[in-house]
């Protein structure tokens, strides 16, 4: 099939290389040449494992092209929209100006019969409005919502072998054509035997929305738990492990620590809070308001527990900080708390050194003031305290022995749970954890 791609993000550019893997003709359009030129040459414009491998390998087969000019898109049976929907400054509502302008794009090149496929994370009734612009413009058009639930680090395989695929189609005889269009599409992925839910648009755009929250809700409870046994002297990664061999509520992010970052989590509960204001239905949310404040509760309590390490005070001290991004094997520091941590130590007067192996060229960008290393061990040179923030195998697996020759004080903040608390001990460290004893 001939596909169009627009918006080549994370979202977009896997999805792109993607479906020219499953056997289309794919061209990804994007507004942004710097990033356009980087896919064209078979550079990752962002840190994705495996990305580039299949981006080189779906360009080499001759059926991937990128291009600044939705001009190019004319003629593909399916437009994928795969752009951004940050959170608007100063509001909790979703911005919508890229998916307007993309959706506003296409009308250029739309005819009837084909089928724009809307896969970004957008306010319920988004797709309502998007479908009544495209058949008052482009009669005999037809547009389907298909979230995609992909996660940052396992993009290519999650894209490649999505755990479900959710369609959401219009009425009748026209989202029977839709349905044959994305099961030509993902023809190897159903023929798997993958679930697929058929359902109308709104189900399909809260379907996302609903399943996110769930997972910031999730998380949120453990950290809120985390709270309750620092207060007690109880143990909350043993409460995980033991609350999750129950199968109903499983173990799978009860990951307690300094809570959920990045381009999604955040904003989109913040996003279905404000639409569920918009539609009169925010009670039925503000759970998510609570949810947010546990999470962002975290970062300031990992900066009080610093100082509590650190004899009380931050001026002068040296920390190191290990991790940057929102997440292990990714470069994305939106929303981190691992900056946002090492940012407020440094506003309180502490000397932060900051370290990551990926992402330290995007935070040094966004957090110029901070300090950088290229690594731990030249991060933890002379520091007072050691902060573990993003659990990257590589920090995960230091030796602690080793490691405490590098340092002045052998104290060791795991903001993640992440560490082998007994091995850190045991190598003469000061271990603490957000919701643990002290080591
Ligand atoms: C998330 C959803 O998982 C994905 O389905 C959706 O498409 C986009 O948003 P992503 O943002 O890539 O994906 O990251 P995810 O792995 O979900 O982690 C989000 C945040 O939660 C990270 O900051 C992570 O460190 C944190 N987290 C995760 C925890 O604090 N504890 C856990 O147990 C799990």
């Amino acid at each position: 099939m001939r596909i169009s791609v627009i918006g080549c993000g994370y979202l977009g550019a896997v999805h792109a290389a993607s479906m020219a893997e499953l056997g289309h003709e794919v061209v990804g359009i994007d507004v942004d040449e710097r990033k356009i030129s980087a896919l064209c040459a078979g550079r990752a414009p962002f840190y994705e494992p495996d990305f580039e491998q299949l981006l080189g390998h779906a360009l080499e087969s001759g059926r991937l092209s990128f291009s600044t000019d939705v001009a190019d898109a004319t003629g593909a049976q399916v437009h994928f929209l795969c752009v951004g929907t940050p959170q608007k400054h100063g509001e909790y509502a979703a911005d919508l100006r890229f998916v307007q302008a993309a959706a506003e794009s296409l009308l250029q090149v739309l005819a009837p019969g084909e089928l724009v496929v809307g896969k970004s994370t957008v306010p319920v009734g988004t797709a309502a409005e998007l479908a009544a612009m495209f058949s008052e413009k482009v009669p005999g058009a037809l547009l389907a919502w298909n979230p995609e639930f992909l996660r940052e680090g396992f993009a290519v395989r999650d894209t490649l072998h999505p755990d479900r695929l959710v369609y959401g189609l219009p009425a009748g005889g026209d989202g029977d054509t839709a349905e044959r269009l994305l099961d030509e599409v993902y023809a190897a992925i159903v023929a798997r035997g993958t679930p697929k839910v058929i359902t109308d648009h709104a189900t399909a755009e809260m379907v996302k929305t609903a399943a996110n929250s769930f997972l910031a809700t999730k998380i949120s409870f453990i950290n809120a738990m985390a709270e309750l046994c620092e207060a007690t002297g109880a143990d909350v990664k043993l409460l995980a492990d033991a609350i999750g061999y129950d199968d109903r509520i499983g173990r799978k992010f009860l990951n307690a620590g300094l809570g959920f970052g990045g381009g999604c989590l955040p904003k989109d509960i913040r996003a279905f809070m404000a639409r569920a204001g918009e539609l009169g239905a925010d009670q039925a949310l503000t759970f998510l308001r609570e949810v947010d404040n546990i999470n962002m509760r975290r970062r300031i309590r990992m900066v009080e527990l610093a100082r509590e390490v650190l004899d009380g005070s931050l001026l002068g001290k040296r920390v190191a900080v290990l991790g940057a991004a929102f997440k292990p094997d990714s470069d994305d520091i939106r929303d981190s708390p691992a900056l946002n941590v090492a940012a407020q130590l440094q506003l309180q007067g502490a000397v932060v050194c900051v370290t990551d192996p990926a992402a330290v060229e995007n935070s040094r960008r966004e957090w110029p003031h901070l300090d950088y290393a290229a690594t731990p061990e030249e991060a933890a040179a002379d520091a007072d305290a050691v902060l573990v923030l993003t659990e990257w195998r590589q920090y995960c697996e230091l030796d602690p022995v080793a490691f405490g020759a590098l340092v002045r004080q052998k104290r060791v903040l795991d903001g993640r749970n992440a560490l082998d608390r007994e091995a850190w001990t045991a190598a003469g460290w000061t271990y603490r954890a957000l919701g643990r004893r002290v080591g």
